[in-house]
């Protein structure tokens, strides 16, 4: 059986801190599954650390819906959240219809959408037609363009907007909200006064849970990781390591060997080759 939204409410309830962790495919999912992560996102991050876009505008909802689909597959427990792309739900019937595909298409348990009051209405209705949706506030990634990619609501107004977003997103129904690159203090006072679980991600450990992107949490990538992630395995090094000693070996014919080969009767070979 897998988690649901009710779970992860009483998670809240019971002060039990939530992780959530990014997947995009079969094999992360399956891992995160048997780590037991109990809520998934397939987060629009795919186009930047998948598809090595450099923003996450250029996701479609075919992306998402095959994604979502092979996460979906390679988990079994977890609660899976998809987010709705860029420009996918401006309107009341487009996110209605994008909802509907990925709900059907790829069999996720919930969708994520960025924004405040302004898309309440939208939250409401997909609430009221059995969507499950999670907010997401302060860096909203689909907006960096207007916003920056820096922490957000630093000054009392900005800080006062994202408390009265939050609650409108909970009295529109979300059953849980995201708070990206928001100040600790900020992010700890806004998970005080909500119901719903707030997660965050560079907002302080005040939040009733955690995500992060995979690749981030594991060092897919060389280099400095953002300073909200904490890299806890360095992955990228172990598999260039390991791609590395392959290449070696194939060029100094160390693999294959008859271990990794078939043989085959020399009688049959010579027939075959007409000897
Ligand atoms: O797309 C994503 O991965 C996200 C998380 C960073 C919250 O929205």
């Amino acid at each position: 059986m897998r988690i649901t939204v009710f779970d992860i409410q009483a998670m809240k309830e019971s002060g039990q801190r939530i992780a959530m962790l990014t997947a995009y495919d079969h094999p992360s999912a399956a891992l995160a599954e048997r780590a037991e992560v109990p809520m998934l996102l397939v987060g629009d991050s795919l186009g930047m650390v998948v598809h090595g876009a450099d923003t996450t505008l250029p996701v479609t909802l075919d992306d998402m819906i095959r994604h979502a689909r092979a996460v979906v597959r390679g988990s079994s427990r977890a609660l899976v959240v998809a987010d709705l792309p860029f420009l996918t739900y401006a309107t009341e019937g487009d996110a209605i219809a994008s909802a509907r595909r990925v709900m059907q298409e790829a069999g996720v348990q919930a969708l994520k959408l960025e924004g405040g009051i302004s898309i309440g209405p939208t939250v409401r209705r997909l609430t009221e037609l059995g969507v499950p949706v999670m907010g997401h506030l302060g860096l909203t990634p689909q907006a960096q363009h207007t916003l920056g990619l820096r922490v957000q609501a630093r000054q009392a107004e900005a800080a006062r907007r994202l408390v009265e977003d939050a609650l409108a997103l909970q009295d529109a129904g979300a059953f849980a909200l995201v708070l990206e690159l928001v100040p600790a203090p900020l992010a700890a006072a806004v998970t005080q006064r909500l119901r719903i679980p707030v997660i965050g991600i560079g907002a302080g450990a005040g939040c009733d849970g955690q995500v992060q992107v995979w690749h981030d949490l594991l060092g897919l990538f060389p280099g400095k990781s953002p300073r909200h992630a904490k890299r806890y395995a360095d992955i990228g090094s172990a598999i260039e390591e390991a791609l590395r000693a392959y290449v070696g070996d194939v060029r100094s014919g160390a693999f294959p060997t008859a271990a990794q080969s078939s043989g085959m009767d020399p009688e049959e070979l010579s027939r075959a080759l007409g000897g």
